[in-house]
This record gives C-alpha cells, sequence and structure tokens, in this order.
C-alpha cells in the first residue's frame, strides 16, 4: 500500500484513515483511485490491529463523481468488460465499520460511495446529490436503490430526476447522514466515532454490522433468524464472557477481538 497514487492513509490506534486524494479534478474516482480504493480496503479488512475505517477526501469535496473524462467516450460494451461495479460489490462486502467523513461535494459516485459506508458525518459545507441525469446517464453504483432506502421514494426520486443537490442540513432532516458539524471538525468527528466503535469488542462489532446489512436484501423472518444465529454466535466468543463477567465484577472489559 505503499506506493497509492489516489489515496492518502494514515493509521491512529485501531482506526485507519483513508483519504480520496485527487485534488485538481475534486476527487473524481477514476479507474485506478478505485483500483487503489478496493486494495486497500480489503487490506485493512484482513489486519487485526485495525477495527474502524474513516474514509475521507478533502474539505471541497469527498468525491464530485465517477471520472467523466474517463466515461465520455466509451461504449456500453466497453463498460461491460469495464465491469467496474464489482470493485464496488467488494467495496459493500468489507465486514470492518466505515464512517464516511464528507465535506463539499459528494455527488454522482461520490454519493453512492457515501452511502457504502456505514455511519456518515457531514460537514455544514456538504453538497450531496445524483446530478448524472445532467450528463445523460443515471446513478450505476446503487444510488436508486441506497438512495431510496434511505430517504424514501418522493425525495429519491426528485433527486435523481433533477439532479439538483441537497445541503447538509436537508441531508440529516431526511436521514441519509448521522451528524452535521462545523467543517474544521468534518475529520476529527468521524475519527472520533471510529475511535468510539474501535473500543468495542470486534467480533460483536462485525456480525452486529452484518445482521444490519443483512435488512437490506432479506424478508423480515429471514432477517430475525440471521439476528438470532449471529447473536448465538457471540456466545462463543472470549469477548462475550469477559463483557458480561466485567459488568457482574464492576469493571471495565478488556477485548482480545477473540
Ligand atoms: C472528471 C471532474 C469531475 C468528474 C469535477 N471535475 N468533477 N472531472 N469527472 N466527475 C474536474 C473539472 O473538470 C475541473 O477540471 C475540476 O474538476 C474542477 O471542477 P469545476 O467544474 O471547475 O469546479 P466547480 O465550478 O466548483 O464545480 C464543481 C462541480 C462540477 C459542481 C462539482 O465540477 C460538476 O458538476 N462536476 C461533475 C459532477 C457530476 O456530474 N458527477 C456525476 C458523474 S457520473 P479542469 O481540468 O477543467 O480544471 C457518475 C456516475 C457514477 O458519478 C456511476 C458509478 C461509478
Amino acid at each position: 500500500m505503499s506506493d497509492l497514487k489516489n489515496l492518502l492513509l494514515e493509521i491512529d490506534g485501531y482506526v485507519a484513515i483513508v483519504r480520496l486524494h485527487r485534488p485538481a479534478v475534486l476527487n473524481a474516482l477514476n479507474l485506478e483511485l478505485m483500483d487503489e480504493l478496493v486494495a486497500t480496503l480489503d487490506s485493512l479488512d484482513r489486519d487485526e490491529n485495525i477495527r474502524a475505517i474513516v474514509l475521507a477526501g478533502s474539505e471541497k469535496a469527498f468525491a464530485a463523481g465517477a471520472d467523466i473524462k474517463e466515461m465520455a467516450s466509451a461504449t456500453a460494451v466497453d463498460m461491460l468488460y469495464r465491469d467496474q461495479f464489482s470493485k464496488w460489490d467488494r467495496i459493500r462486502k468489507i465486514k470492518k465499520p466505515i464512517i464516511a467523513a464528507v465535506s463539499g461535494f459528494a455527488l454522482g459516485g461520490g454519493c453512492e460511495l457515501m452511502m457504502h459506508c456505514d455511519i456518515v458525518i457531514a460537514s455544514e459545507t456538504a453538497r450531496i446529490g445524483q446530478p448524472e441525469i445532467n450528463i445523460g446517464v443515471m446513478p450505476g453504483a446503487g444510488g436508486t436503490q441506497r438512495l431510496t432506502r434511505a430517504i424514501g421514494k418522493v425525495r429519491a426520486m426528485e433527486m435523481v430526476l433533477t439532479g439538483k443537490f441537497i445541503t447538509a442540513q436537508e441531508a440529516f432532516d431526511a436521514g441519509l447522514v448521522n451528524k452535521v458539524v462545523p467543517v474544521e471538525f468534518f475529520l476529527e468527528e468521524a475519527v472520533r466515532l471510529a475511535q468510539e466503535i474501535a473500543s468495542k469488542p470486534p467480533v460483536a462489532v462485525r456480525l452486529a454490522k452484518e445482521a444490519v446489512l443483512k435488512s437490506f436484501d432479506t424478508t423480515i423472518e429471514m432477517g430475525l433468524e440471521f439476528e438470532r444465529k449471529n447473536f448465538y454466535l457471540l456466545f462463543a466468543s472470549e469477548d462475550m464472557k469477559e463483557g458480561m463477567a466485567a459488568f457482574v465484577e464492576k469493571r471495565t472489559a478488556e477485548w482480545k477481538g477473540k
């Protein structure tokens, strides 16, 4: 991961901070950046010393979407063979919690990347939208599905069909972001939250994230079954024994991640 061209990576205790870094083009998501991002997230997901990931851009832009210049002359068959969405599927399968720190533009693929994350901290300056309609396409990395589930049909439909941007406050009111903070704190607040989650027992965090995500693609009956299996599974973890013993003995638990 040492020769990253389009990302900055920093480790702070159990938290990895991954920053999209193509400042000249507002972090437009080209194929090379996406390759680096997926490889980095995969590697952090396997790293036992990492318990939570923050994904951020700059103050000016989280990401202004897929790289339009890279797509402008592509044919449908080029896009089919490019198979770029298989990379996005890998991001969806990252097991560790990902907290998005969003400031400035989160547009098109940038909004979709934000919605691949588990929790979103937004700066007051965030502008969020699915403007693909203005360039003759439509969301392709899950926008029509995730935005609709997050904010409801009529609001998603308006954003997707008009391409208009919403403010951080509007996104908060609609349930798309968790918290809005002044721009100078957006990264700090996301890291703080990541550190808080990283202080929890890692196996429980992992199985809980998996169960919440399951609710997107299953019936309530199957989802409840899935939740129960993960709940029972946690009784096989050392951390569960430690957590309950610590409660009874009125002391702080020490997590091993086992
Ligand atoms: C390539 C981009 C880009 C993009 C910005 N730039 N967005 N390059 N792809 N998505 C480049 C500009 O060409 C310009 O480069 C530089 O970044 C600064 O942008 P400006 O337009 O000069 O800045 P500003 O006037 O402040 O306007 C900001 C903006 C605008 C409103 C964000 O750049 C914009 O509308 N960008 C496109 C947003 C968009 O349509 N996103 C959806 C893409 S489709 P130069 O070299 O001229 O200085 C998509 C499909 C997803 O995401 C499918 C899944 C992968």
